[in-house]
């Protein structure tokens, strides 16, 4: 046996100690501490930036898996930051067996299984968001899905590959993600590129002032290339006018592309907010949000192959294709900026396989009502205040209290409800507001860990306002 090999019987054995220290960790996943306050950064250090180990201690570096569980933040049933998925516990025996197999999904000829797995997961993930027909690939996430889109618009209407960037205009609202202005960056067409247009009352681009400025650029002798609407702002939810955003697109002959990372698959329960949405060029949308799979799973749709190929095909002699079969001579590495992939797709196609598509209809449409119900809470409470309307399920409020400055007051509630550890909550700024931000894509979570939040944000003014009072 190589010296980098184990036997059968050890492989069974660690197997086994992996699947009891995760089964032990789901029990114990309801009444965790949303935050693992005791822990510190030299704690963190000492455990685990050790020297490199030249000789190796065999089965006894799997008992570190506690200390990496203890350490964590956990995808708890009462976290609420960010936007992130809980995790499913099929979608992770999917990556255990992907990893067992270890197929290289980069062509279909190194991976027949994994890549016509993967093609399938694509096109189930477009129809179940109302993009039948529309192909594309898993990403690392909704960052690198934004990333490739923005790649194909520029090479669709404003060539860069072969003379470099010839630059380009991106117009996005001020709602948009950061990885959009990264993309941007990236692509070489600088910051300046990112034309932000406002939003109206409910947080929505205003596609009067879209065209507007489209024409005044135009006039000034810029190249507008594309449009960004999101389907589900980070801070909000909220959902551009894809439909209006799409005509006005197509007027100008600009790529539309629809940043759907956080919101689109909840297309799944209301296709009816996301109307529009299949006139894009291309979606992005992550599996690892509101499907629940676990970290690294996102998905970029495109409407034609042909510009992903324009944008991505630069292979060299020893990788290309010989046959010219349209399933077996099929290669992600000629529509994706990866060459070597990973199996992203089986926890997917798992997932979907065993519980239907049904489940996650379910199951998204109660994190919806949970958000509303969270909202009516807020309202129903005088010391809380909704900052802005819940157009999916991210909540944002704040705390209010006469004769303290609010920014100032929020921001200590917010540090006493993560130390409490009973929720995790996140912020973002509400036209120039701190706000408080709870944003529910957890399949775990109930309605009492809801009305948790409130309770907690309620506890930690308290808790505040003693400080205060014993500090004066
Ligand atoms: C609207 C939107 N776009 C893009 C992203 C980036 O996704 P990822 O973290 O998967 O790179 C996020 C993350 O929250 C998001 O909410």
């Amino acid at each position: 046996m190589h010296r980098l090999d184990v036997s059968d019987e050890e492989f069974r054995a660690l197997s086994n100690q992996v699947s009891e220290f995760a089964a032990r960790y789901l029990q114990q996943l309801p009444s965790m501490q949303t935050f693992p306050a005791e822990v510190s950064g030299g704690e963190v250090e000492r455990l685990f930036d050790a020297e490199l180990p030249v000789e190796g201690i065999g089965g006894k570096a799997f008992q570190s898996l506690n200390d990496i569980a203890r350490t964590s933040r956990p995808n708890s049933p009462r976290f609420y930051g960010y936007v992130f998925g809980s995790g499913l516990p099929i979608g992770a025996l999917g990556d255990f067996a992907a990893s067992i197999v270890n197929p290289n999904v980069t062509a279909w000829r190194s991976s027949p299984s994994a890549v016509t797995i993967e093609r399938t997961v694509v096109r189930w993930l477009a129809e179940a968001v109302g993009c039948r027909g529309f192909s594309g690939s898993l990403t690392g996430g909704g960052s690198s899905a934004n990333l490739m889109a923005l790649c194909m618009a520029r090479e669709e209407k404003s060539p860069a590959n072969e003379l470099g960037s010839q630059g380009g205009i991106v117009y996005c609202s001020p709602e948009a993600h950061m990885s959009i202005a990264k993309a941007v960056r990236l692509l070489g067409l600088g910051q300046v590129a990112v034309h932000t247009i406002p939003t109206d009352a409910r947080f929505r681009m205003r596609t009067d002032l879209l065209r507007q400025t489209i024409l005044k650029d135009l006039r000034e002798g810029h190249k507008p290339i594309a449009v960004v609407a999101t389907a589900g702002t980070v801070a909000t939810g909220s959902i551009d006018p894809i439909q209006e955003i799409a005509s006005i697109c197509r007027q100008h002959s600009l790529w539309l592309h629809v940043d759907g990372a956080y919101g689109a698959l909840a297309a799944i329960a209301i296709p009816q907010k996301f109307t529009g949405l299949e006139l894009a060029d291309s979606v992005s949308l992550d599996p690892h949000k509101w499907l629940y799979q676990p970290a690294g799973c996102g998905c970029m749709l495109y409407r034609d192959p042909a510009a992903a190929q324009r944008a991505f095909a630069y292979s060299e002699d020893y990788v290309r294709t010989l046959s010219t079969d349209p399933i077996e001579g099929f290669a992600f590495f000629e529509e994706s900026i990866e060459l070597s992939r990973p199996f992203r797709a089986l926890k997917v196609w798992l997932s979907l396989r065993y519980f239907g598509l049904r489940a996650f209809r379910e199951s998204i449409a109660e994190d919806l009502r949970l958000a509303q119900l969270l909202a009516a809470e807020i309202e129903s409470q005088a010391e809380l205040e909704l900052l802005a309307p819940v157009e999916l399920s991210a909540v944002c409020f704040r705390c209010n209290d006469e004769g303290r400055d609010a920014d100032e007051l929020n921001r200590a509630v917010l540090k006493r409800v993560i130390q409490r550890g009973k929720v995790y909550i996140s912020n973002a700024t509400i036209r120039g507001v701190f706000a408080l931000r709870a944003c529910l894509v957890n399949h775990r979570s109930t309605e009492q860990d809801v009305r948790a939040i409130t309770s907690e944000v309620l506890e930690a003014l308290r808790d505040v306002r003693r400080d205060d009072a014993a500090s004066k």
